[in-house]
């Protein structure tokens, strides 16, 4: 089905009109694939990686040996974390750190507050969290409060939007410890109001956790503006750091020393080569620690780090912006006449970069998509999520994507015979 548009054509003049666009040469792109919509699940390598990747073999590790423990190593998890602090975070040094995987931290970080909530005010038993929350967030909670006997709250958010402060004030009472909250909904891409949010729950005495998965290197943060408490994200999506890369957690540096995670570990503790016989934890965000850093895992993330940091946030944003904008636009004109629902806010400025379609057939249709070499994912029950990152995506790839899934809808009968808005 065709609505009279040259999209091609379109995407064409937005790719040459996109003063970003010089960023795309910088990832590894194979013929295969035609359109990558899914650099919210995992980012594309970046090409310095495969030389940074190949150097750190013959230099740092195969070179220097033990001894690049003393030479950065040691340094690189507070170094890193920094750097992310500083480039999408808007967290001054000292606060953040790279570590484990989003979900351990997420374990880590709950117990510690909700553990330093409880000692503080033995009635402080009570977590907020969302049904729409990502499943890892929930699993956690629900293990963390089945070990120390807590009691959830959860909020039932719009599907097709995401939790609002409305919602979080009737949650919260003088009984809640914590709030974990995602920042944008993995299922439909909604922006949570993290000040409003904030704000709300500390008015209640509670302390707030964002999980940033789906913002980081897309979305703007500001977590020591909006006075954050802890925060978690990993690095695999926007920041590129390839499959299983360590996450990183977020700690207001006025909770240092007061909020301790469980998971004691010498890499926590205050003097690391001390050896000692009971464990003392450091007084600063290295405390956050358990095991010896991945120091390897660490390396793709840094060159894409890097890329976000010359571009910029307020400009990665704003390609984000014009990215999702131009997916719904198409989407409506292509795919809306085949039944096709936008699961996503249609308003820009709560939206994040990706965009959620729904569809009875799109468990089918995702896997002829994938044959096609167009890879977007799909989560169930029927959802198409078309996932757009700023720097490595074109407008040409989300014109040929969902070109690509009117094509293969085209078969089926369309549900109405005019075209509406995809709702
Ligand atoms: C919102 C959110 N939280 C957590 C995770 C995953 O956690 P982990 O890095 O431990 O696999 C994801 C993965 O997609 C996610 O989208």
């Amino acid at each position: 089905m065709t609505d009279g548009v040259d999209w091609a054509a379109r995407a064409a003049a937005l790719d040459a009109a996109d003063p970003l666009a010089s960023y795309r040469d910088a990832f590894v792109t194979t013929g295969e694939v035609i359109a990558y919509l899914d650099g919210n699940s995992l980012g594309r390598p970046l090409r310095a990686t495969r030389e940074r990747l190949a150097g750190f073999v013959d230099g740092p590790w195969g070179d220097r040996l033990i001894r690049g423990w003393d030479e950065g190593w040691m340094a690189a998890p507070t170094e890193l974390g920094d750097t992310i602090g500083r480039v999408c975070l808007g967290a001054a040094p000292g606060q953040t750190v790279v570590a484990d995987s989003t979900t351990v931290l997420l374990y880590k970080l709950v117990r510690a507050a909700v553990d330093a909530q409880v000692g503080a005010e033995p009635g402080r038993t009570g977590i907020v969290i969302d049904t729409d929350n990502f499943p890892t967030d929930r699993f956690v909670v629900e293990g963390v409060a089945a070990e120390r006997g807590l009691e959830l709250s959860w909020i039932r958010p719009d599907p097709d939007a995401g939790v609002t402060p409305e919602q979080v004030r009737a949650a919260v009472s003088e009984r809640t410890a914590l709030v974990l909250l995602s920042h944008v909904a993995y299922r439909s891409g909604q922006i949570a109001d993290v000040r409003a949010i904030t704000e709300i729950a500390h008015q209640a005495g509670a302390l707030v956790l964002w999980d940033l998965c789906h913002s980081v290197g897309s979305v703007e943060v500001a977590l020591d503006e909006h006075q954050v408490d802890l925060a978690v994200g990993c690095t695999y999506k926007y920041l590129n750091g390839g499959p299983g890369a360590p996450a990183f957690a977020y700690l207001a540096q006025r909770h240092h020393g007061r909020l301790r995670q469980p998971v004691q570990g010498w890499m926590g503790a205050a003097d690391v080569f001390a050896m000692a016989e009971r464990y003392q934890p450091d007084d600063g965000i290295r405390q956050l620690l358990s095991g010896t850093p991945p120091i390897v895992g660490m390396l793709p993330m840094r060159d894409m780090l890097a890329l976000i940091d010359e571009a910029g946030m307020p400009a990665v944003r704003r390609k984000s912006v014009a990215l999702t904008g131009f997916a719904v636009e198409a989407a409506d004109a292509l795919l809306s006449p085949y039944g096709v629902r936008l699961a996503s806010p249609r308003d820009p400025r709560v939206r994040g970069s990706h965009v959620t379609l729904d569809h009875p057939d799109f468990r089918q249709v995702t896997a002829e998509l994938w044959r096609r070499g167009v890879i977007p994912d799909f989560r169930p029950p029927h959802s198409l999520r078309v996932g757009l990152s700023p720097l490595s995506t074109s407008f040409a790839e989300v014109a040929a994507g969902l070109s690509a899934v009117a094509e293969v809808l085209s078969p089926r009968r369309p549900s109405s015979s005019s075209p509406s808005p995809t709702a």
